[in-house]
């Protein structure tokens, strides 16, 4: 029989929101988009994450997830991957509308604007879900207050990853108001690893060899302009982080801003 409200209530542990899921969206086998109530009192910066989690049992289960929605959103999304015995994701990718989540109260996290000096170009590194994040900033309208021209690069293994960095530049250019602040600064530059597709390899040889440069036709970086932001696996966020070193940029954080900055919270 399902669980009585009362019962319900009485496993949310105490001190943790908990929302209401409203739509759920499946892409692979690998990857889900899911969007829940937003409470009124959660705060966050674009670029932020926060505790996610479910019962499993009479247990909660945290993963920290960006928040792939803008701060100005009145709900919250999140982009998950899902692993068929992953503690938390095994069952995460199972909700339907309708259904609980939990969130701690405190989000977090450096891929947020202010943790950047100011520059002319911002570049949003990631892979797999590292997007989340970007799908939060690409919706800021600060983001094109703070920099002229936004370049989200987004590199998965196979082309069916990439549909939900295309959905979200779509929802972009058909927003009402969000079009017309993005105008022609926001770039999206999507490459495959593991399958045919017109822009092929892992975003750091495209910056080794050039071939990034020469397909957006920006020149290479420069720490006088350029700014970065890094979301992929710990691999992918040592290697990115050193050609951006390499090319004079220095790391910086909420203490003290600098010319890229990491997340490193969802790295095992
Ligand atoms: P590849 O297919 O060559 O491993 P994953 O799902 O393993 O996190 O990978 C997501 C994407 O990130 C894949 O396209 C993968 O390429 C790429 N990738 C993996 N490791 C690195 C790395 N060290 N630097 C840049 N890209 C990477």
């Amino acid at each position: 029989a399902p669980a009585k409200t009362e019962d319900f209530v009485a496993t949310v542990p105490a001190g943790v929101f908990a929302e209401t899921v409203t739509s759920v969206q499946h892409y692979t086998d690998r990857l889900f988009r899911f969007r829940m109530t937003r409470p009124e009192s959660f705060r966050f910066r674009s670029g932020e994450f926060a505790m996610i989690g479910l019962m499993v049992g009479d247990k909660p289960i945290y993963r920290a997830y960006s928040i792939a929605s803008p701060a100005w959103d009145d709900e919250l999304e999140f982009f998950s991957i899902k692993v068929p015995d992953g503690p938390l994701t095994s069952h995460l990718q199972q909700i339907k509308p309708g259904d609980t989540v939990l969130m701690r109260k405190k989000p977090t996290g450096t891929l947020v604007l202010d943790a950047l000096t100011p520059g002319k170009r911002l570049y949003m590194f990631s892979t797999g879900t590292g997007i989340a994040p970007f799908a939060s900033l690409i919706r800021d309208p600060e983001t094109y207050e703070k920099f002229d021209e936004v370049i989200l690069t987004h590199t998965c293994r196979e082309v069916a990853e990439l549909k939900y960095g295309f959905d979200l530049i779509d929802e972009i250019r058909n927003h009402e108001f969000l079009s017309e602040i993005v105008g022609g600064k926001l770039r999206h530059y999507a490459t495959v690893t593991r399958e045919d597709y017109p822009f092929q390899g892992r975003i750091t040889d495209l910056i080794v060899d050039g071939k990034m440069f020469e397909d957006l036709g920006l020149p290479r970086f420069d720490p006088a302009v350029d700014r970065g932001m890094i979301c992929g696996s710990s691999a992918m966020l040592k290697d990115t982080k050193a050609l951006l070193e390499q090319a004079g940029l220095v790391e910086g954080s909420n203490a003290k801003p600098g010319e890229f900055v990491i997340e490193r919270a969802f790295v095992d």
